[in-house]
């Protein structure tokens, strides 16, 4: 994809964004259960990113969160959350993103989250930096000690949430205080521009942070999964987002965490 075809996608993920903003009636459905939904923008925002982007590189292939859109079968790919933060797009919690990312099958190539509430564009090109409204960014650089933390609750799977409150419980003690935004896109973007010092996750899905992945990286951060793994980012994961020294911190607190549980 040439400069120009990267920021037409940009145009298109901005004008989506406008169009969320603009849309009133949405019709809610349960995916599994009543905290799983899906709204008729979800969808709407998909289709319309999904026929638009394509227009842009027909070759490409589609990994996106509704309709099971799973393909990976082209020499490209977009990976898509057309609404991140769904349950706070419910109740006009004003912290929902577009995100979007385009990628070969070893990188993610360029990453775009578009939270039009705030009209905050986050992007991380590959090789060339990470900015928010055009403004370079960089991950914080400062311990735990002197920072917030975000982490998230992946309320769609019961299993870890034993796990995601008491780990948080114990983080509480080693940082200034703890976050939870309900939109991982986001998180993902807060730690790139170094709003927070870390933020961590059991479970969520490619759509929710490959473009995330590539804004934190692009901004200086890295991004490890709970086995100390780069995450691959066409699966599902669970993330460390931050810089290197907070992500090591986050490991060792790790440690001493499950040792004395
Ligand atoms: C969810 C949000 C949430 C995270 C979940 C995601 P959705 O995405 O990113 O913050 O905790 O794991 O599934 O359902 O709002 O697109
Ligand atoms: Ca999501
Ligand atoms: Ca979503």
């Amino acid at each position: 994809m040439t400069e120009e075809e990267r920021l037409q996608c940009k145009e298109i993920i901005l004008e989506a964004g406008k169009r969320l903003l603009s849309t009133h009636t949405r019709h809610i459905e349960q995916k599994t259960d009543f905290k799983n939904l899906v709204t008729s923008c979800d969808k709407d925002t998909q289709d319309f990113l999904t026929r638009r982007l394509a227009q842009i590189d027909p070759e490409a292939s589609f990994l996106c969160e509704e309709n099971d859109l799973y393909d990976l079968s082209g020499k490209h790919i977009f990976i898509i959350d057309p609404i991140d933060g769904t349950s706070n797009f419910i109740h006009n919690y004003r912290l929902s993103a577009i995100s979007v990312a385009y990628a070969d099958h070893k990188n993610v190539l360029w990453g775009m989250i578009y939270n039009p509430y705030m009209d905050e564009f986050f992007e991380g090109i590959l090789g060339q930096g990470a900015y928010l409204n055009g403004k370079a960014i960089h991950v914080r650089t400062q311990a735990m000690e002197q920072s917030l933390v975000l982490f998230g609750t992946s309320p769609y799977y019961k299993e870890w949430k034993k796990e995601t409150f008491e780990l948080a419980s114990y983080m509480l003690d080693y940082c200034i205080d703890l976050r939870r935004s309900g939109s991982a896109a986001l998180d993902f973007c807060y730690a790139a521009c170094g709003r927070v010092g870390l933020f961590f996750e059991r479970e969520m899905q490619a759509w929710d942070y490959a473009a995330g992945l590539c804004i934190v990286q692009e901004a200086g951060g890295i991004v490890l999964n709970y086995e100390e793994e780069k995450p691959d980012f066409t699966k599902k994961t669970s993330a460390v987002v931050g810089c290197k020294e907070n992500v090591e911190r986050f490991f060792e607190l790790f440690k001493a965490f499950k040792e004395e549980r």
